[in-house]
C-alpha cells in the first residue's frame, strides 16, 4: 500500500496522518470526515513555486480553488504565497472572507454573471480571465459604469488534446471554454480588448485538461500559443507579459497512475517557453500555472464507518459505508478509482475482496470495486485515500445527507476547519407550503 505525505501506520496498528491517530479523529469528530495533511499541501505548493523561483522565472502559481475551497484553505494558500483562481461569486466571496490579497485573485468561468463581475471589480481583483465575446461586452460595460480599468487574460483553446478522461478535457477545439486559436476568434478578441481603454491585456490563458501524466500536452500548447504570439507580434505589434498554461497536473490515485513530480512539470514547461521565445527573439513572458488537484488531492483522506454488508454468493461481497456519492461523486461521475485501507488496523492480513457501496439510493453509488481487505467487523473504519480534490467541493445533499466536516492535521494537532452539516442546516432554506386548500 502506498501512503502519501505524512500518512503512516503507528505502533497501535492505526493509520496516522499529520502525526494524529485517525482512530482518535473518528472518536472526536465522527464519520464520514475529510482529513487533510497540511504538510503535504505546503510541500506541493513550495515544489511548484520554488522551481520557478530557483530558476529565476517570473511566475504566479495560482491554486485552482475549485478543487477544494474553504476559508482555512484560502488562509493556507495565502501563507504559502500562492495566487488564487476562482470560478464563481461564491469562491470569490470565500476569498474575500478569508482576507485573501485581491491582487492575486484570478477570475475564471464561461458564463460569469453581471453580479459576479461587479463583485470582482468592486474588490479590484488581479485579473479576469475573459472567456467569450459576450463577456468582453459585459465587462467593458461594467468598467465604463464604474470608471475602472481591469487586467485581463484571454482564455484560448489551442486545439491540444490531453490524454485523459474525455469528460475532463477542455483544451480541444470543440469546447465550451475560450476563444479558438485557429479560426480567428482569439485574434478578434485580442484586437477588441487591446482597443478598449478599459482593459489591460496581460496575455493568454489555456487549460488543456486534467489528471495529465506527462508534459507533452503543456509543451505543445505553449509552442502553439507562442507561434501565434509571434504572428501577432508582427501583425499587431503586441506581445503579452503573461502566459498562463492552466492546471491539470496529474496525481497518484492508484498504482496505475504515474504522474511527474511538480518540479518536473514546471521545468519542462519553462524549457519549452524559453526555447520557443528565444527562437523568435521574443522576450520571456511571466509563466503562470493553476494547479488544483495536484496541490490538495493526495493530501485528503476520507474516513468512513463500515455498516451493512451483502454477500452475493460466487459473485461479490458488498460492504456499505456511511457516506458515498454525496461526499465523493467522482466514482459515479468519472468512474474514478481509489485505494483504501482499514484505518483501525491497516496492517491486518487481507482476507477477501469487498466492493465498497455508498449509502445513497442509487445503484451507481459505488466508491470502490473489489478492494482487498481483512475480515470486516462492525464499526471498522475505512480510510479512502486521495479524496482531497473535487471531493468536498463537489459534495452535495443528495438524499438530504448532511455534508461531512473537514479537519486539517499538522504536527500532531488537528483543527476543525469546516463543520459537519446538521439536519437543521439541511432544512435551513426550506419554507412551508402556503396551502390554498381549506381543510
Ligand atoms: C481553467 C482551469 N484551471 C485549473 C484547473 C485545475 O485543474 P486540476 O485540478 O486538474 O489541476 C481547472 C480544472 O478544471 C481549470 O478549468
Amino acid at each position: 500500500m502506498y501512503f502519501h505525505g505524512t500518512t503512516k501506520v503507528n505502533e497501535k496498528n492505526h493509520l496516522e496522518i499529520g502525526g494524529v491517530d485517525t482512530v482518535n479523529l473518528v472518536q472526536k469528530y465522527g464519520t464520514p470526515v475529510y482529513v487533510y495533511d497540511v504538510a503535504l499541501i505546503r510541500e506541493r505548493a513550495r515544489a511548484f513555486k520554488d522551481t520557478f523561483d530557483q530558476l529565476g522565472i517570473k511566475s504566479q502559481v495560482a491554486y485552482a480553488s475549485k478543487a477544494f475551497s474553504s476559508i482555512a484553505m484560502f488562509n493556507l494558500v495565502k501563507e504559502e504565497g500562492l495566487s488564487l483562481d476562482v470560478v464563481s461569486g461564491g469562491e470569490l466571496y470565500t476569498a474575500i472572507a478569508a482576507k485573501f490579497p485581491m491582487d492575486r485573485v484570478h477570475f475564471h468561468g464561461n458564463n460569469k454573471g453581471k453580479d459576479e463581475l461587479e463583485l470582482a471589480l468592486d474588490y479590484n481583483i488581479g485579473c479576469v480571465v475573459v472567456d467569450n465575446f459576450y463577456e468582453i461586452e459585459l465587462l467593458q460595460q461594467l468598467c465604463m459604469e464604474k470608471n475602472k480599468k481591469i487586467s485581463i487574460l484571454l482564455r484560448v483553446t489551442p486545439g491540444i488534446e490531453a490524454h485523459t478522461h474525455d469528460y475532463i478535457l477542455t483544451g480541444q477545439e470543440d469546447s465550451k471554454f475560450g476563444f479558438d486559436l485557429q479560426n480567428g476568434q482569439a485574434e478578434q478578441a485580442l484586437i477588441m480588448t487591446l482597443e478598449s481603454k478599459y482593459f489591460n491585456v496581460l496575455g493568454l490563458h489555456c487549460h488543456i485538461g486534467s489528471q495529465i501524466f506527462d508534459s507533452t500536452g503543456f509543451t505543445l500548447a505553449a509552442r502553439k500559443i507562442i507561434d501565434q504570439l509571434y504572428n501577432w507580434h508582427n501583425k499587431l505589434k503586441y506581445f503579452p507579459p503573461v502566459l498562463n498554461l492552466g492546471g491539470g497536473f496529474g496525481i497518484r490515485y492508484t498504482d496505475e497512475d504515474e504522474p511527474l513530480s511538480p518540479d518536473s512539470y514546471v521545468k519542462e514547461i519553462i524549457i519549452e517557453v524559453q526555447k520557443r521565445t528565444n527562437y523568435y527573439h521574443l522576450p520571456l513572458p511571466e509563466i503562470w500555472i493553476e494547479p488544483g488537484r495536484s496541490l490538495v488531492g493526495e493530501a485528503g483522506t476520507t474516513l468512513y464507518t463500515i455498516g451493512s454488508s451483502k454477500d452475493v454468493p460466487n459473485v461479490r461481497k458488498y460492504i456499505a459505508v456511511d457516506g458515498g456519492m454525496s461526499d465523493n461523486i467522482r466514482p459515479a461521475l468519472y468512474e474514478a478509482k481509489y485505494e483504501a485501507v482499514l484505518a483501525n488496523r491497516p496492517l491486518d492480513v487481507v482476507e477477501d475482496s469487498f466492493s465498497i457501496a455508498g449509502k445513497c439510493c442509487e445503484s451507481g453509488d459505488m466508491l470502490i470495486w473489489d478492494l482487498p481487505l481483512p475480515k470486516i467487523v462492525n464499526d471498522d473504519i475505512l480510510a479512502v485515500f486521495c479524496t482531497g480534490a473535487y471531493g468536498y467541493s463537489m459534495a452535495n445533499n443528495y438524499n438530504r445527507i448532511p455534508r461531512p466536516p473537514v479537519i486539517f492535521v499538522e504536527n500532531g494537532e488537528d483543527q476543525l476547519v469546516v463543520k459537519r452539516e446538521t439536519y437543521e442546516d439541511i432544512i435551513r432554506l426550506d419554507l412551508p407550503l402556503e396551502s390554498k386548500i381549506n381543510s
